[in-house]
């Protein structure tokens, strides 16, 4: 697609571009196609001088400085909507999975211990009929909600704007923070990463969550508080953990969350299926495409670049 609309300058090694190559690369570009691993900030645009386009091949836009590329009249394209239903099915996998302590019953059967039935064998807290509690009612949170409803669940949300039209279909019932932590008894974490979600979920706030409950990140790692949650993990503050994302990412071999047995960790897979990936791709490219042609951005990041 990008072929046809110009010169492509394409990283082909199969790892993260090194930031030279990048400052060096994007002396001559018009248009920049990325990925959640390249920031975008005003040392980057300010060695692109050419630059008439950004585009991140991921919804979230926490790795590119949004103001500084509206200053400097750049519209930054991202791909909401295409990946919003195969990012809320992976986050019921990892609320199942926590919940009902898979990871360490695969451990279990491969590691040779399955022995004989036991009825008190890895016992999980249930996940239908009970509360959920849903941090950011966007596109995913409520992609979220409706397959909570499909377990019988009863939704709470959190986030700076009321859903009416969720609450209606759905029964939701919007909370704040502190309300919706001591409520649930599955928190999700769907809210983009900005100044205010930073840390959202630190050591108070695990301390409101009840003793039985699990925590899921299908948003970003900072949201929470890392070493917060390893501690809260560890003396049962809470039940378990599904993270999609963590802070840092990768985590290195060694870090307690990969070691701790009530935490599912798998590496920022959220919108990984083959088909939502290329649609994500395709998007990515359509915005390039119309960023060059001067036309508005299908999915604008800034909007405010037009007027
Ligand atoms: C992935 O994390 C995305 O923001 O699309
Ligand atoms: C479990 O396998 C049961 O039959 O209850």
């Amino acid at each position: 697609m990008l072929r046809n609309v110009g010169d492509v300058d394409l990283w082909e090694i199969d790892n993260v571009i090194p930031r030279p190559d990048l400052l060096d690369r994007v002396v001559t570009a018009d248009a920049l196609y990325c990925m959640l691993t390249e920031q975008v900030d005003s040392v980057l645009l300010q060695a692109a001088p050419r630059l008439r386009v950004v585009s991140n091949m991921a919804v979230g836009v926490d790795n590119i400085d949004l103001l500084a590329c509206t200053s400097r009249q750049i519209p930054v394209g991202h791909t909401p909507g295409v990946l919003t239903e195969a990012t809320a099915d992976l986050a019921m996998a990892l609320l199942l999975a926590a919940a009902r302590r898979l990871g360490e019953g695969i451990d279990y059967a491969r590691s040779g211990q399955w022995g004989e039935f036991r009825p008190d064998l890895l016992l999980g807290r249930e996940v239908h009929s009970s509360v959920i509690g849903i941090v950011g009612m966007g596109r995913i949170g409520s992609a979220v909600a409706r397959r909570a409803t499909g377990f019988g669940m009863s939704i709470r949300y959190t986030g700076p704007s009321a859903k009416p039209a969720i609450e209606h279909e759905l029964g939701a019932v919007r909370r704040d923070l502190a309300g919706l932590l001591t409520e649930s008894d599955h928190v999700v974490l769907t809210a983009p990463l900005n100044p205010a979600t930073y840390h959202l979920i630190d050591e108070r706030a695990l301390t409101l969550m009840k003793p039985n409950a699990t925590l899921v990140n299908v948003a970003r790692g900072p949201l929470v508080d890392t070493d917060a949650l390893v501690v809260a993990l560890e003396t049962g503050a809470i039940a378990a953990a599904g993270l999609d994302v963590t802070d840092p990412e990768p985590l290195p071999i060694d870090h307690p969350l990969l070691d701790a047995p009530n935490c599912v960790v798998i590496p920022h897979l959220g919108s990984a299926s083959v088909k939502t990936r290329e649609e994500m791709a395709e998007l990515a490219a359509r915005n390039v495409i119309r960023g060059l042609a001067g036309e508005p951005l299908e999915a604008c990041a800034n909007p405010r670049v037009y007027g």
